[in-house]
């Protein structure tokens, strides 16, 4: 029997799961783990490798078993993974030597400032796309590096890899016989040239990176390599990979110049296709590869917020306003304000465009007469705000106002929130009929490299709208709502 399914790992910041699609992108079968954050001091927030692995095969071998196919009857595997986090590891023995630092660790923002303070922020624009933040893995590699005895010897003499999480899942599928990445994980390290498509000396020298360490890069849709004998029936190729917020453009099939996706993970991430133009950002943007495909790079203009869905996850595990993520959605519709009480979800400081790592949480305007679900609206309504900062940035920078703006991740299953982002960003929302966009992409890739797809058409003609939701709020009302966030905003910044 032919090989017809897809495989896709969609490795998260909070979850790993694994999804077969069909040659329709039908879902098959899914499996899903939640695995532990570890928050070692304030600021930091930590994975430990061995459980992101432990849990891909387990999910992996849950969904091939799901789905009725079996290994064989995967054509190839799509990797998607939360972005930025990093792993270093023993090439000898595979074994992690820190716990892999998770994009929303703030710990090296010290070395960020120094770095700017020297000057040295105008190139890396220029050259990455990026900026100093400690969202990007750079400075964490060197953290790593600097914080582990013997670690800078033992990496300058190439015994020791460094990855994002996909680049070592891969090490790990395949049993330690390729150390690559794609890319769009590639362009999120502070290391990588957008323009000329290669590591870059100069900033790997600045940024204390011995380039032993780092993979080979490769298009997004690729054979990398096949899985090790004995850890599923047949052996698979790993035919895609992409960093989850290109994967979800990918999936939602944004392939023209100006179209734009949003998602609602436990960040938000907006990105806008800009076709074969990497336009630099005057409104702190971040401007990233898409996707590349036969050689060829698609760029992006992207606005990252770090905290969306984490924000409803603190309401039920940091303070336990609630107990289901779900509520929020009840609650927040429950009443028809939030009282006037705004939450700045400053938790990992501010992404774009503020790239404010040391401002913190903040809620405002609190009376004796705000509720849980006041907080509940005000922590959906937030995620609203930062996404109108976003598409105004996106606008002024690319000079295109977007005709529609598709959403997905598991927030956007939420009506209401769909119809407020609507009236916000005065920009018609829609919704795909298949929320796992992510997943979808990373299929699509490995598809693509396989052959299950022929191309961006035939992947086009698979995307289906479930609802458009239109702006509908009087002008009155929204610049009201809008000046309260402006101003709690302003609030909350750290200088
Ligand atoms: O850049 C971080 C991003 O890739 C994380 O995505 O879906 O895990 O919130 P998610």
């Amino acid at each position: 029997m032919a090989a017809t399914h897809i495989l896709a790992i969609d490795q998260g910041t909070t979850s790993t799961r694994s999804i077969i699609f069909d040659a329709g992108a039908r879902r098959v079968s899914i499996a899903q783990r939640e695995f532990v954050q570890h928050y070692p001091e304030p600021g930091w927030v930590e994975h430990d490798p061995e459980d992101i692995w432990r849990d891909t095969l387990a999910t992996a071998r849950e969904a091939i078993g799901a789905s009725g196919v079996g290994a064989s009857g995967i054509a190839g595997i799509g990797i998607t993974n939360q972005r930025e986090t990093v792993v270093v590891w023993d090439r000898a023995t595979g074994a992690p030597i820190h716990r892999a630092i998770v994009w929303q660790d703030r710990r090296t923002a010290p070395r960020c400032r120094q770095l700017k303070e020297d000057g040295a922020e105008a190139m890396v624009r220029v050259r990455t796309g990026l900026l100093l933040d400690p969202y990007f893995s750079g400075t964490k590699i060197a953290w790593i590096l600097d914080h582990v005895g013997g670690a800078r010897d033992r990496a300058a003499r190439g015994e020791l890899a460094f990855g994002t999480i996909d680049s070592f899942l891969l090490w790990r599928l395949t049993g330690g016989a390729v150390h690559a990445t794609d890319v769009t994980n590639a362009s999120r390290t502070l290391l990588w040239d957008i323009h000329r498509g290669c590591w870059d000396e100069e900033l790997c020298r600045l940024l204390d990176v011995p380039m032993a360490m780092l993979p080979v890069v490769h298009d997004n849709a690729h054979i990398y390599g096949h899985t090790a004998p004995g850890l599923f029936d047949a052996s698979i190729p790993i035919a895609g990979i992409a960093g989850d917020q290109q994967a979800a453009l990918f999936g939602q099939a944004c392939f023209a110049r100006g179209m734009v996706k949003s998602t609602y993970g436990t960040g938000c991430f907006m990105l806008m296709n800009t076709g074969d133009e990497a336009i630099a950002s005057d409104h702190r943007l971040l401007t990233t590869p898409a996707y590349r495909l036969d050689g060829r790079t698609t760029y992006a203009l992207e606005g990252s917020i770090f905290v969306a869905g984490a924000a409803v996850k603190w309401l039920r595990d940091g303070i336990g306003v609630i107990t289901h993520a779900r509520e929020t959605d009840d609650m927040a519709t429950q009443v028809p304000d939030s009282h006037g009480v705004y939450m700045v979800p400053a938790f990992a400081g501010l992404g774009a465009p503020h790239w404010d790592p040391d401002a913190r949480g903040a809620i405002f305007g609190l009376t004796l007469g705000a509720t849980q679900a006041h907080l509940a609206r005000a922590a959906l309504e937030a995620v609203g705000y930062q996404t109108m900062d976003l598409i105004e940035a996106m606008i002024a920078d690319s000079g295109v106002r977007p005709a529609t703006v598709r959403v997905d991740g598991g927030m956007a299953a939420n009506d209401w929130l769909c119809a407020f982002l609507a009236d916000l960003l005065d920009v018609p929302v829609e919704r795909p009929a298949d929320l796992e966009t992510t997943a979808r992409g990373a299929a699509f890739h490995a598809g693509l490299a396989t052959g299950i797809w022929s191309g961006l058409p035939a992947i086009e003609a698979l995307w289906s709208r479930d609802r458009t939701f239109t702006p509908a709020m009087e002008e009155a009302r929204r610049t009201r709502l809008v000046s309260g966030w402006r101003d709690a905003l302003q609030r909350t910044l750290s200088a």
